[in-house]
């Protein structure tokens, strides 16, 4: 068995509330400790023989590809199928029909559903770990995870710690999952500030918002963006979720720049640590992070991408019980360049 005893409950990983500070210190040494595999330098054959079965049923890139690189980058084997046009779910099958079925052909699942709970349901049927990869307007335990691992990171390379630290976060705020699990899962946290800002209409659900309140922190909404991240260690900003909604969207009125330099400059605050989970929506008519913030010393938001993979790669360890020695001793240096820079 692992020495990381995480994700009671079968080992599925479905909210970020599995998590305690202890358990999460753990879990993020853990991601450390992978870190020369996940960053290339060497390379670990631990999960020979494993299958990965990776179920996206909405849009994905960097979720599906940082799950399905960790899995093949820690040796084991992955099976995909994408959209439900390509899957029985098109001719009526049932999650749980559906989940019986694939939990007979992989050792762990990653599932990503439009229905809020339906990865749960999922789970319920399911011979083997289930990791939920974003269940509609839900939770999205994994994104959480690498958002607070590199906010440990980014602050700490600052002198600053995540406790006591203010976070201002921006943007959809109703619809938006990875905001729902990253303020729960920096509730464990003592004493946050956490400022909103989101367009009418799309503003944070009161539990969400009142799950931060009960354990301590200081939750406000700001009138403007430059209200929300004056004073900010970290702004942390999300794009308008428009295939969940429909009148929504024409309340909000949301076009242009919902974050951009002008507005840190005006806060006072270009040097805040800029983060976003990504994707960022460059259409025309969007209403969402500036690429003119790319040049800021602050910007976060490829670092999280980067630690994905080690966060995923530490959930399916803790998933499969894979130990740390087991990893050690399935690990060599990588004899081919992996990088440009090598
Ligand atoms: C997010 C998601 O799917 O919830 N994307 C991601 O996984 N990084 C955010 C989003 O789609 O806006």
């Amino acid at each position: 068995m692992t020495d990381l005893p995480l994700f009671e409950q079968g080992r599925h990983l479905l909210s970020v509330a599995q998590f305690d500070r202890p358990t999460l210190a753990r879990f993020f040494g853990l991601a450390d400790a992978v870190g020369p595999i996940a960053q290339r330098q060497a390379v670990c054959t631990v999960l020979d023989g494993a299958m990965l079965g990776s179920l996206f049923f909405e849009p994905s890139t960097r979720t599906r590809l940082s799950f399905e690189s960790a899995f093949l980058r820690l040796g084991g084997e992955v099976t995909t199928t994408t959209g439900f046009t390509f899957s029985s779910m098109a001719k009526g099958e049932s999650i749980a029909d559906t989940a019986r079925v694939v939990s007979g052909y992989s050792d762990v699942l990653v599932v990503r559903h439009p229905d809020e709970g339906s990865v749960a349901q999922f789970a319920a049927a399911s011979t083997v770990p289930v990791v939920n990869a974003g269940d509609g307007a839900g939770e999205h335990p994994s994104q959480a995870l690498l958002d607070v691992y590199t906010m440990e990171k980014e602050l700490g390379a600052r002198g600053k710690t995540v406790d006591g630290c203010h976070i201002a976060i921006l943007g959809d705020l109703k619809y938006g999952r990875t905001v729902h699990s990253l303020i729960k899962l920096l509730s464990l946290y003592e004493h946050l500030t956490v400022t909103l800002f989101s367009p009418p209409s799309l503003e944070l659900p009161a539990a969400v918002a009142g799950y931060a309140v009960e354990r301590g922190h200081r939750v406000a909404e700001a009138d403007t963006v430059v209200d929300a991240v004056r004073g900010a260690d970290v702004v942390y900003a999300t794009r308008v979720q428009r295939e969940r909604m429909t009148e929504e969207l024409a309340q909000a009125n949301a076009r242009g720049d919902l974050l951009n330099r002008a507005m840190l400059r005006e806060a006072g605050n270009e040097e805040v640590v800029i983060m976003h989970p990504l994707p960022r929506d460059s259409r025309s008519d969007s209403f969402d992070l500036s690429t003119d913030v790319d040049a800021l010393p602050g910007l976060a938001i490829f670092k999280q991408t980067d630690n994905g993979l080690n966060v995923r790669m530490a959930i399916f360890l803790t998933a499969l019980g894979v130990s740390t020695e087991a990893v050690r001793l399935t690990t060599k240096q990588r004899p081919w360049k992996a990088t440009l820079r090598d």
